[in-house]
């Protein structure tokens, strides 16, 4: 298990170019399933979930072909028969659920593993699973395994999600768009990765309404075509480097490849911690304020506040004159990363589904590790501003979804160090 080892306080100066996203990616995957020709997506990151939902898709008997250089990815879904996700993947990355969604629709027929649990809490998929069967699909549960049937063509119907979810949102469109006569999805997911699925799929052929609203009415087709895509950069990654840019004095960033129209409601609450930003066509420069404002936030979906980033606002929040609380309304136990950053000198208390902090804190370098991705960067955000040597355990997390992270980093002053760390 790799370790980080960083040195700090370092200013960030320069240049950082933003990845493909990976939770935008792995719906487009899934949607190559459904067409009868092979289909090419550019902008794919080199991170672990991806190389995960490669070995998932290779299992139907799909060939999958990845340029890592390029971060080009061929699916060619013409030999694909085997319809079943087996738990020993499933289990390593809850996204490769959307096998049944894609396998359902294609062939009326699947096998996927439960995905279980999670670190930060229960992570149930009843929406998914109670809007197949309102769209008119047998769905049973055998030994940890989902196994869905569908006729010919399923009537549809109308189901409403409560809550909102991304990932049923992508799962019922991907159900739908050839095997349901007629399917409205009530409440769903506005988040860029699921409008970009919904408009790439119409450009193979499907029919959806609605795309960008919370209201998508799907009517099924006979047939989909393999398409090229360019994938969208990371949108939590490019929120992440804005974190990590505001939390130095002396930090003047500028982050490239960016998605600027995706990122929702956040570059105005960012803008209220006072660091001055400039957002050009692709870029986003950042130059850290003198201090940071204290800013309270409240996760919501799309786009409201994303959920993904409130560890990392909670740990700026540490470097902040005054109190400030950040409350999660999407995951109410997503706070692990919290006594970790109290180990490097934050103020910090959790109390229900919020999280109170009275800054600015002086952090100190210690040894700190974290259970989850978004966790674990945040733990990097506060040892590049604490004082001298930390050490950031269980790094494998950050390997499923920040790509190049210490090199990028590093490029732009960090001081940080990837160490195997023995047994
Ligand atoms: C996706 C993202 C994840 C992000 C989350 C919320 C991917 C691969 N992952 O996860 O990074 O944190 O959106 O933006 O894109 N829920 C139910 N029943 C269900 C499904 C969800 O009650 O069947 C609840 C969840 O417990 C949660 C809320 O709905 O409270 C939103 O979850 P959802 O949008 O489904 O998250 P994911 O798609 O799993």
């Amino acid at each position: 298990m790799d370790k980080f080892v960083i040195e700090g306080p370092t200013p960030l100066q320069g240049s950082i170019p933003i990845s493909g996203s990976k939770n935008a990616a792995l719906p487009l995957m899934a949607a190559a399933l459904l067409g009868d020709s092979p289909t090419t997506i550019t902008n794919i990151p080199k991170l672990r979930d991806i190389y995960t939902f490669n070995n998932v898709i290779r299992v139907t008997g799909c060939k999958v072909d990845f340029d890592e250089e390029d971060g080009i990815l061929t699916i060619d879904p013409k030999h694909l028969s085997h319809l079943e996700a087996p738990y020993e993947l499933v289990r390593k990355m809850r996204a490769s659920f959307y096998m049944l969604g894609a396998l359902l629709g294609k062939f009326g027929k699947a096998k996927v593993s439960l995905p279980g649990g999670c670190a930060w809490g229960p992570r149930p998929v009843d929406l998914h699973l109670d809007g197949m069967r309102e769209m008119g699909a047998d769905i049973t549960l055998d030994q940890g395994y989902v196994i869905a049937e569908a006729p010919e063509q399923m009537e549809g119907g109308t189901f409403t999600l409560e809550p909102s979810s991304v990932g049923a949102t992508v799962n019922l469109v991907l159900a739908s768009v050839l095997r349901a006569k007629e399917f409205t999805i009530k409440n769903a997911a506005r988040e860029p990765d699921v409008v970009l699925l919904c408009k790439k799929l119409v450009e193979m052929g499907a029919n959806i309404e609605g795309i960008g609203t919370q209201t998508l009415t799907i009517r099924g087709v006979d047939t989909l075509e393999g398409i090229a895509i360019r994938n969208a950069s990371d949108r939590i990654e490019t929120g992440t480097f804005m974190i990590a840019a505001a939390m130095h004095p002396q930090s003047n960033v500028t982050l490239t490849n960016v998605d600027v129209d995706d990122l929702g409601g956040f570059p105005e609450t960012f803008s209220k911690t006072g660091a001055d930003m400039t957002i050009n066509k692709d870029t986003i420069h950042i130059k850290a304020p003198e201090t940071i404002n204290p800013v309270s936030v409240k996760t919501e979906v799309y786009p409201g506040f994303p959920t993904d980033l409130q560890a990392q606002w909670s740990t700026m929040m540490t470097q902040a004159n005054g109190k400030s609380s950040v409350t999660d309304t999407i995951y109410y136990d997503r706070f692990s990363y919290v006594p970790e950053v109290v180990r490097l000198g934050g103020d910090m208390d959790v109390e229900e589904n919020t999280v109170h902090i009275e800054g600015k804190n002086q952090l100190k370098g210690a040894s700190v590790m974290s259970t989850d991705l978004r966790a674990s960067v945040s733990l990097v955000l506060a040892a590049m501003v604490a004082e001298g040597h930390s050490d950031v355990l269980r790094i494998y997390h950050l390997d499923r979804g920040y790509e190049d992270l210490e090199e990028k980093l590093t490029n732009v002053g960090a001081n940080i160090k990837r160490v195997a760390q023995e047994k």
